[in-house]
């Protein structure tokens, strides 16, 4: 009994901050715990499912155009081989980027970004990463570039580890919004003063993130955005510390916690 009354105070305070302050529910890579990452199953499933964000990492293919997909290479999440940067978009358009997922989802493509664009328009919010800009010249362009044929700069929020990547976004249009992934651990505290200068928040990976953290990073005007938690007592535990949304394979559990979708 005592334990039950404990679990529901638990969940009272949990719902009761989630009311009084907006948590994002980020789709990482989609849904990607019920589908295969970065296809239109998992964004249709992750939209379904109420997130607030569709997630996309980018990466750009010999023809230099943006691809939606996690990996440098096709080999885990497709069934061909090879870097993306050394394979063209029609080369891609053959890889089948679901069976290796479950049968069910057989024929799912890697999609453009434009692609993806095109299919949610305005109905969705993209938190968009560049993934390994280092070795793509000219991807911080093309992303705002396809931001522009879609007229979905106000929909998006820009994230990546590589700070020079975002400095650069920051220089090309300053009202972007970004957020700084980190792997800083420690250090990361001593980072925030920098970060608040070119970002709106910080991505920190959920193990390295504690109350103390994220008052820290309030205190210099960032948002905090923990990745990637897919345990409901982990969503619970980052809620009440006071993170402001997070990455979650399972969009639908975190729905489920926060309740119904906030209007924006
Ligand atoms: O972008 C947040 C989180 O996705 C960072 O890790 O490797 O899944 O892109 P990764
Ligand atoms: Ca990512």
């Amino acid at each position: 009994m005592r334990t039950l009354t404990l679990a529901l105070a638990v969940l009272a305070l949990t719902t009761q901050s989630a009311a009084a302050r907006p948590v994002l529910d980020i789709a990482h890579r989609g849904a990607s715990g019920h589908a295969p990452e970065h296809t239109f199953a998992a964004y249709d499933l992750a939209l379904k499912m109420g997130a607030d964000y569709i997630e996309q990492d980018l990466q750009m293919t010999a023809d230099g155009v943006l691809v939606v997909l996690h990996d440098e290479t096709l080999d885990r999440t497709t069934d061909c081989t090879g870097p993306v940067k050394a394979t063209t978009l029609a080369e891609i358009k053959q890889c089948d980027a679901g069976s290796w997922f479950g049968a069910k989802f057989a024929g799912q493509r890697v999609p453009t970004l434009d692609e993806v664009f095109d299919r949610y328009g305005t109905k969705a919010r993209y938190y968009i990463e560049t993934k390994s800009p280092e070795i793509y010249p000219g991807m911080e362009e093309a992303l705002l570039a396809a931001l522009d044929r879609h007229r979905l700069r106000t929909s998006v929020l820009i994230q990546s580890f590589a700070p020079e990547s975002l400095l650069k976004i920051h220089q090309l249009d300053p009202a972007l919004p970004l957020i700084q992934l980190t792997t800083a651990g420690a250090r990361l505290l001593a980072q925030l003063p920098l970060i608040s200068q070119y970002a709106v928040g910080i991505g920190p990976s959920m193990g390295d993130v504690d109350a103390d953290t994220i008052a820290a990073a309030h205190a210099q005007g960032l948002d905090v955005h923990p990745y990637t938690v897919n345990e409901t007592a982990d969503m619970q535990r980052l809620i009440a510390m006071g993170a402001d949304g997070m990455f979650t394979n399972f969009p639908d559990r975190l729905r489920k916690l926060l309740g119904k979708r906030q209007k924006r």
